[in-house]
């Protein structure tokens, strides 16, 4: 099979969310530390009746009924995610109950998981799939996102959710490009989940932004090497139309859009005049560089137009959900599909995914046919408009009463408060041996 990559896409976003500016009052924090600072907009909340199964479930359905796809022709499911609540049973068991309802139990793939980096390990590895001996023609769904919530204090306002569901074949729309992929991948401890009582991370926020840039750097460097083994000629950075990165916090991606064109300065200073001024801080060593605010501010200055135009169309449902952990790279697609369209014809879209602990990957999808079709059937504007908003205090107390429930099993969750969408998943009882039962509004 040829061309293997993403035929369609679907997306689940709980119906709450918080807005920044409030939490902001509501903190106590500087007006404009999680708006401009954080570069953040709103953020998606789940209620106790949503845990990752019911938000996997809701995102599946849509993606199957929104496109018709017959129950059948799915032959592999991969999760990514980093919402566990079994150590042992995969999401993906969950989601076996929608297929088997239309008769398909024969159904390769379970969970991948590592930080936010699942989702991509998740689409890897059904696009493998579909390129092995062991396809047997059908398509594989590649299930991407997370239920980000974080302990009061800092990184709070770094949290989210949203699940986006991949339909992944051959002759796709959205090729996965044969061998441009650098991968860095090393053993750190930046943020980590090392206990099951609790849903919140351990997180050293400064130390996962280095690291962050770092494995940047490396993929970058290497993507481009591997351009030129793979195509003979010199890569350079517009031989790219998109760039669309992890995003935990939409200042993160503008340093990030910062570091790949200081990445091809470094490579070609020559390509790049405009960078010039960059040549003051030659003294610094590079983790230096991933710290010093005068570096910093200096580059996203100098950057800002490679900004708008490599970025800035595809930040729409990060700024409004914030992070979806593993589906937050897929955000940045859909919301590049979304606002595009048919103008990413014949574009390359590079993509950057990082996952704490860590692991990361630079790849490149190349549009071969017009996605107008996925931006019509998702209709993202429409659904995140028509959200429903919290109050800071009532997102603070959903959050406690999440906290308070994790380890709690053999009760009936409280129905109704939610608010769900007409279509949604949502748990109904944690029984008396811990098994979880869902029903759908
Ligand atoms: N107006 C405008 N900007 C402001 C204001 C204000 N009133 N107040 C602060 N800022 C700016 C700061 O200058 C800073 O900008 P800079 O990064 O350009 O220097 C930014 O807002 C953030 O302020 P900090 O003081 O650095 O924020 P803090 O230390 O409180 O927390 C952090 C930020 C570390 C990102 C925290 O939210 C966190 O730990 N998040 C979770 C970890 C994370 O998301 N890591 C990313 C990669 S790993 C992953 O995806 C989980």
């Amino acid at each position: 099979p040829a061309n293997v990559g993403i035929k369609a896409m679907e997306f689940y976003v709980p119906q709450w969310y918080v807005s920044q500016a409030d939490l902001e009052q509501y903190d106590g924090v500087s007006q404009g530390k999680y708006t401009i600072g954080l570069g953040q907009t709103n953020m998606a909340v789940c209620g106790q009746q949503e845990d990752i199964n019911s938000v996997c479930m809701s995102a599946v359905a849509n993606l199957m009924e929104k496109y018709n796809i017959p129950w059948d022709a799915i032959g592999r499911l991969e999760v990514g995610t980093e919402s566990l609540v079994d150590k042992s049973k995969a999401v993906k068991t969950s989601l076996m109950d929608l297929f088997a309802a239309h008769g398909n139990t024969d159904i390769e793939g379970v969970d991948s998981k590592n930080a936010c980096y699942g989702g991509t390990a998740a689409v890897f590895n059904s696009a493998a799939w579909v390129e092995s001996s062991a396809w047997d023609g059908r398509y594989a769904i590649a299930i991407a996102g997370d239920i980000a919530v974080y302990e009061k204090g800092p990184a709070r306002p770094t949290g989210g959710a949203g699940v986006f569901a991949m339909l992944i074949g051959p002759e796709a729309p959205l090729v996965l490009e044969p061998r441009l992929r650098a991968t860095h991948m090393e053993n750190v401890w930046d943020f980590y989940k090392p206990t099951m009582v609790s849903e919140y991370p351990r997180v050293d926020g400064h130390l996962s932004n280095a690291c962050y840039l770092r494995a940047l750097d490396i993929c970058y460097q290497r993507y481009a090497d591997k351009y030129e083994a793979a195509h003979g000629q010199p890569w350079t950075m517009d031989k790219a139309d998109f760039a669309i990165f992890h995003a935990p916090y939409n200042k993160l991606v503008q340093k990030s859009m910062g570091r790949f064109v200081y990445q091809e300065f470094l490579r070609h200073p020559e390509a790049l005049p405009e960078l010039a001024p960059m040549k003051d801080f030659a003294q610094l060593s590079n983790e230096e560089t991933y710290v010093d605010r005068d570096f910093q501010k200096q580059l996203s200055a100098l950057t800002k137009p490679h900004y708008q135009k490599y970025v800035q169309d595809s930040e729409y449902i990060t700024k409004e959900c914030g992070n979806s952990y593993c589906g937050s790279l897929y955000a940045g697609l859909l919301s590049l599909i979304d606002n595009k369209a048919k103008d990413l014809v014949g574009k390359r879209i590079m993509m950057f995914s990082y996952g704490s602990g860590l692991a990361a990957t630079l790849f490149s999808i190349k549009v071969n046919e017009d996605v107008s079709f996925i931006k019509d059937t998702v209709q993202v504007k429409p659904r995140l408009e028509s959200r429903t908003k919290l109050e800071p205090s009532t997102f603070e107390q959903e959050l406690e009463t999440r906290e308070n429930n994790y380890t709690k099993f053999d009760y009936q969750i409280p129905q109704g408060a939610a608010g769900l969408r007409r279509g949604t998943y949502f748990l109904t009882e944690i029984d008396a041996l811990e098994r979880r039962k869902y029903s759908r509004a």
